[in-house]
């Protein structure tokens, strides 16, 4: 699609995305076209089932050490948070932050209106934090960083930097970096490689609310695009990448089909079998976390995981 002065209207951003996405072979969707209001839930949800243990493991570390963490962060003003959803586990910082320098700006940033939302509802009751919610790609521009004035501690919670392939983490990383001075340090949280039928089965749940929110993304497509997939067609595929260390997760197509989708004039062909790549989520090792985090311009100053070392979050401090 070409734009020229006749063209008026601009693809919107998920259009441009799924329009690259599902023309590309094999075919992909970025995953935060997850994050509509339906997804944003049933992603919360998710860190709420027995087998997701992420979230559990990352807030019982944030329990514990919340206190240690903002000191070590050297009690920031300012606190950004970035893909924040709901806020939950962050109110443990915060009112760690509250308790030990009074009061604290909290920018929380996310592409999900809906999660914005709940999160300063989730932060009521918190009278020394003022809450900013910030609708942005924090993955296209970080501008906003630069306009909030320091010292600033950045959240990069729940292990979403897993998302990227650790090179576009590296560079996802030291764009931040750039918009950062030498007070201001990152809190990144990562989830640790560990034994595959754990993670499988984290990303592939008995009640199947994972797979409601990997199909989701079709859902959304259909609304907001005018396509008619049939998303109960569309089998939910959770693999492990063992090279790659990354848990991947795809959607199958149960039989040849063709799918239109209007708002692009597009008609999309699916083989039997043939699959949409909708998620990466790579599960670091130490020398994994080490190398984005200099590679970004960042050093590692301390760790914090559980006793199981199955999460870590890292405090990073920024490097020339
Ligand atoms: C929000 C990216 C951290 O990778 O575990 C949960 C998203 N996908 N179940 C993750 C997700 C399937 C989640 N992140």
């Amino acid at each position: 699609m070409r734009a020229t002065s006749t063209e008026p209207q601009q693809l919107s951003s998920i259009a441009a995305d799924v329009l690259a996405g599902l023309s590309a072979t094999p075919k992909t969707l970025p995953p935060k076209l997850f994050y509509d209001a339906a997804g944003s839930e049933l992603f919360e949800q998710i860190t709420r089932l027995p087998e997701y243990y992420l979230t559990r493991r990352e807030t019982s570390i944030l329990r514990g050490q919340a206190k240690a963490m903002v000191m070590a962060a050297g009690l920031p003003a300012n606190v950004i948070e970035l893909g924040a959803g709901t806020a939950i586990k962050t109110r443990m910082i915060l009112e760690a932050l509250q308790a030990q320098r009074g009061r604290v700006n909290f920018y929380p940033v996310d592409v999900s209106e809906a999660a914005l939302d709940a999160a300063k509802e989730n932060l009521r009751g918190l009278p020394e934090v003022a809450v900013h919610p910030l609708f942005a790609d924090y993955a296209s521009s970080m501008d906003f960083v630069g306009e909030i004035p320091g010292p600033r501690l950045i959240l990069y919670l729940g292990s979403s930097i897993g998302n990227f392939e650790p090179l576009h983490a590296s560079l996802l990383l030291s764009h931040l970096r750039s918009m950062l001075g030498a007070r201001d340090t990152l809190l990144l949280g990562t989830d640790m490689a560990k034994d595959a039928s754990v993670l499988l089965t984290a990303y592939d749940d008995a009640a199947g609310v994972t797979a409601a929110f990997n199909r989701n993304v079709l859902v959304r497509i259909n609304r907001e695009l005018g396509a008619n997939f049939e998303p109960e067609s569309f089998a939910h595929v959770a693999r492990w990448n063992e090279m790659a260390s990354r848990i991947e997760m795809h959607l199958e197509s149960g039989r040849a089909q063709e799918v239109e989708i209007r708002g692009l004039q597009m008609r999309v062909r699916f083989q039997r079998g043939e699959t949409i790549h909708t998620e990466n989520s790579y599960k670091f090792t130490p020398t994994m976390v080490e190398s984005i985090l200099r590679n970004g311009r960042f050093v590692r100053e301390c760790t914090w995981m559980d006793s199981r070392q199955w999460f870590a979050l890292h405090l990073a401090r920024t490097s020339s």
